[in-house]
């Protein structure tokens, strides 16, 4: 096991308070019922944001919670690094509206996209950052506002996601504490099962764009179910050989939360039984990058992890990516 460099400090999450249910559907038009979307995904809710609920807004409110647990001042923050599937511009990067909401003057920021895994790569270079003396202090966010993206009259993808941001601050690890193994994977050649096919630089926004609806998340459900399962086991292997632990050390895994199938086969393969996995795909559906830092952030609050906890983060997304990390709170 190696010596971790860089340490989570704290923790923080944010929410639209806007709440939609499975049965909220119908009243949009949308052929389905509670019980098919249960049965198939786990999702029972998903917070939404309203038109003018940005994601730097959202990202911004959970880092404000992680700042102030850590008893970090904007002004210490040397790097933010967001990652999202949701810009909400296209050119400057997110980050940097993030790191004028906190006033966080002396921060170099930038966003990463990597979809679901994104948080993963993000805490990664964060952890590289620390590790090569260029950085102290790195606030790592996860922030989405999926519900800007997902095709609103496909039934087969606008139940599965939802709003939410989630951040951590890292530091120069202490006592033995921080990320103790990180592994990242990419597939490019699998890229056109999840995408948005239109709308950036190949074939810009246009009318027929908008009229085909081409610029929203188009998705092979039952492929990328497959590579997620195969993907998140092998990521889950990986993270652990890396921190020479097996399942049986793990107090606690945090899956990537997409479906609750997805996340019941990969504990399977990990060796770690349900008790001893983080599930909320119920009460926020995907939330891509930042299920897993929402996630990490409610088991730390209600006690199900605590200083000296090993756990087991593991995630699979567009492009494809993968990425999974082992981490000593
Ligand atoms: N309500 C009712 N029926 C529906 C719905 C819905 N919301 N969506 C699709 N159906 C219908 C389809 O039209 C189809 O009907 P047909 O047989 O008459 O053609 C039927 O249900 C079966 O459709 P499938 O797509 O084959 O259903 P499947 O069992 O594969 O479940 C699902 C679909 C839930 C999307 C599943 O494939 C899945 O979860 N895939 C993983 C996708 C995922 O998690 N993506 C997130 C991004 S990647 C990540 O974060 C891991």
């Amino acid at each position: 096991m190696k010596r971790p460099y860089a340490q989570l400090l704290s923790t923080g999450r944010a929410v639209p308070a806007r709440v939609m249910t499975n049965y909220d559907f119908a009243a949009i038009g949308i052929e389905t019922t509670h019980e098919w979307v249960m049965e198939r995904t786990g999702i029972s809710e998903r917070h939404i944001a309203t038109e003018t609920e940005t994601t730097a807004n959202l990202g911004a409110a959970a880092s404000r919670i992680a700042m102030e647990r850590a008893g970090v001042q904007p002004g210490e923050v040397d790097v933010i690094v967001l990652s999202t599937a949701t810009p909400d511009r296209l050119l400057p990067a997110t980050a940097v509206d993030i790191q004028a909401e906190l006033g966080a003057t002396r921060a170099a920021a930038f966003d990463i996209s990597a979809a679901c895994s994104g948080w993963l790569y993000a805490l990664t270079v964060g952890e590289g950052l620390i590790q090569a003396g260029s950085a102290e202090t790195v606030l790592v966010v996860g922030a989405e506002k999926m519900s800007s993206i997902v095709d609103w009259t496909d039934r087969g993808t606008c139940v599965l996601f939802g709003d939410g941001a989630g951040a951590t601050v890292l530091r120069r690890s202490t006592k033995g504490r921080g990320i103790l193994s990180a592994y990242m994977r990419s597939d490019g050649t699998l890229a056109e099962l999840l995408y948005r096919p239109h709308g950036g630089a190949t074939v810009p926004m246009s009318a027929k764009v908008l009229a085909d609806r081409t610029h929203l998340v188009k998705m092979a459900g039952r492929e990328v179910f497959k590579h997620a399962v195969r993907s998140m086991s092998d990521a889950a292997d990986r993270a652990l050989d890396g921190a020479r632990l097996t399942g049986t050390d793990i107090d606690l895994m945090i899956p990537h939360q997409a479906n609750v199938r997805i996340i019941e086969a990969t504990a399977k393969h990990a060796g770690i039984p349900m008790d001893k996995v983080y599930v909320n795909v119920d009460r926020y559906g995907n939330t891509s990058s930042a299920s897993i830092p929402i996630s990490l952030d409610e088991a730390i609050e209600t006690g199900r992890v605590k200083e000296g906890s090993t756990v087991l983060l593991a995630a699979f997304g567009a492009g494809f990516t993968w990425a999974s990390m082992v981490i000593r709170l």
